[in-house]
């Protein structure tokens, strides 16, 4: 019997086992040392950010980014229903109600067609989940977000890398949240990153990170104490988080490329079963250029859907399903309400997979992957 293939593996790719002993070395574990300057530094230079905040997660990013907005109970923030429950809860937390949009049939992303009719009085966000890594479409979205004045918040989560008409993802969103878990292209076990792209939020970003305080001035010499100013809390990452994912930077061409390969590799191996009509695949559309982040395939039914991944687990490969749609679970019932009809993205994740996809994962494994995808539903379905 092979040997079982995992979904995901965390993994080293260059030097961040010495950037950890070094950030020990250096006598400085709590956050904003060294090793956090640089990560802030490359990032700010890959997006063009006013600022990036390293904080301890995509949550705790999300999270910031809601504090930062202001709401009051009652104001509501647009966002697929199709997504990671905290990019809810981040808004529902400060007592907004998330309203859920529906998806695109082709990218599995935000209805851009939809977010409109969505809109009220008391709208004052827009949030675009970059789903795999493929954009969103920001010139539509940015355009609506202008002309009723919403902020517009990227939850780049999986799109580190990824690219929409040439430019980066996380560069287009007044914030960007990105998240460094270990299911992530760079990753660093847990953490996340926020981008603040407007001048004029940039220093209240980092006083809402720091517990609400002044204390990055007070540090920086330009203020004899530091006192509690503003309501926030506690969204700083350790520098040995920070030293593990400075490593991962060094090396985030060669991360990217490699599941880049991956994820093309797995579109030549499995695009007879598309054309054969057994499953989709995700558009890409031309004008976005992804980053290798996942591979999904749609079934064409929940059960095909369900038989699928008990035969992959019996042969030993580990696939996954996601998301239960939030505007269906209890919480979101509850905290939330639908901006639209919801068929797409019910349809979609109930017959959705995700395929082994990491760094490490090889070439023949992932050929075993296809090669008992495709004798499945050659034996099996027909
Ligand atoms: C779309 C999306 N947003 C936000 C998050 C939250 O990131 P984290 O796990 O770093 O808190 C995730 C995590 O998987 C995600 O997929």
């Amino acid at each position: 019997m092979s040997s079982r293939i995992p979904f995901n593996k965390p993994f080293i790719a260059g030097k961040e086992l010495y950037h950890i002993a070094q950030a020990v070395l250096n006598g400085h574990l709590s956050g904003d040392g060294h090793y956090t300057h640089r990560c802030a530094q490359w990032l700010c230079g890959y997006h063009g950010s006013q600022r990036a905040l390293l904080t301890p997660s995509g949550t705790a990013a999300l999270e910031l980014a809601a504090l930062l907005l202001d709401l009051s109970p009652g104001d509501e923030v647009i966002m697929p229903s199709f997504t990671f429950v905290t990019t809810a809860s981040a808004f529902a937390l400060r007592g907004a109600t998330p309203v859920f949009v529906d998806i695109r049939e082709d990218t599995f992303n935000l209805d851009e067609r939809m977010v409109e009719a969505a809109i009220t009085p008391r709208t004052r966000a827009i949030v675009a989940v970059h789903y795999g890594g493929c954009a969103c479409e920001m010139t539509a979205l940015r355009e609506i977000a202008d002309r009723h004045g919403l902020t517009l918040i990227e939850d780049a989560a999986h799109a580190l890398g990824a690219h929409y008409q040439n430019r980066p993802l996380g560069s287009f969103g007044d914030l960007a949240c990105l998240s460094f878990h270990e299911t992530k292209n760079l990753i660093s076990g847990e953490g996340g990153a926020l981008l603040v792209n407007r001048a004029d939020w940039s220093e209240r970003a980092a006083i809402l990170r720091q517990k609400g305080t002044d204390r990055e001035r007070f540090l920086a010499g330009l203020i004899d104490k530091y006192t509690w100013i503003e309501l926030g809390s506690s969204y700083v990452a350790s520098e040995l988080v920070a030293a593990f994912l400075w490593g991962q930077f060094e090396q985030a061409e060669t991360i990217t490329v490699r599941r880049l390969q991956l994820w093309e590799n797995y579109r030549k191996l499995l695009s007879c079963g598309e054309e054969a009509g057994w499953y989709r695949l995700q558009h890409i559309p031309s004008h976005c250029r992804p980053n290798g982040h996942l591979f999904a395939l749609v079934a064409r039914f929940p059960e095909e859907r369900e038989a699928l991944l008990a035969y992959l687990k019996k042969n030993g490969i580990s696939a996954v399903f996601h998301y239960v749609p939030l505007h269906a679970s209890p919480a979101g019932r509850r905290l939330g309400r639908t901006g639209s009809r919801m068929d797409v993205t019910e349809r979609i994740s109930a017959c959705l997979l995700r395929l082994p996809l990491f760094y490490e994962l090889s070439t023949e494994d992932q050929k075993r992957v296809a090669d008992t995808i495709i004798a499945w539903y050659q034996h099996e379905r027909g």
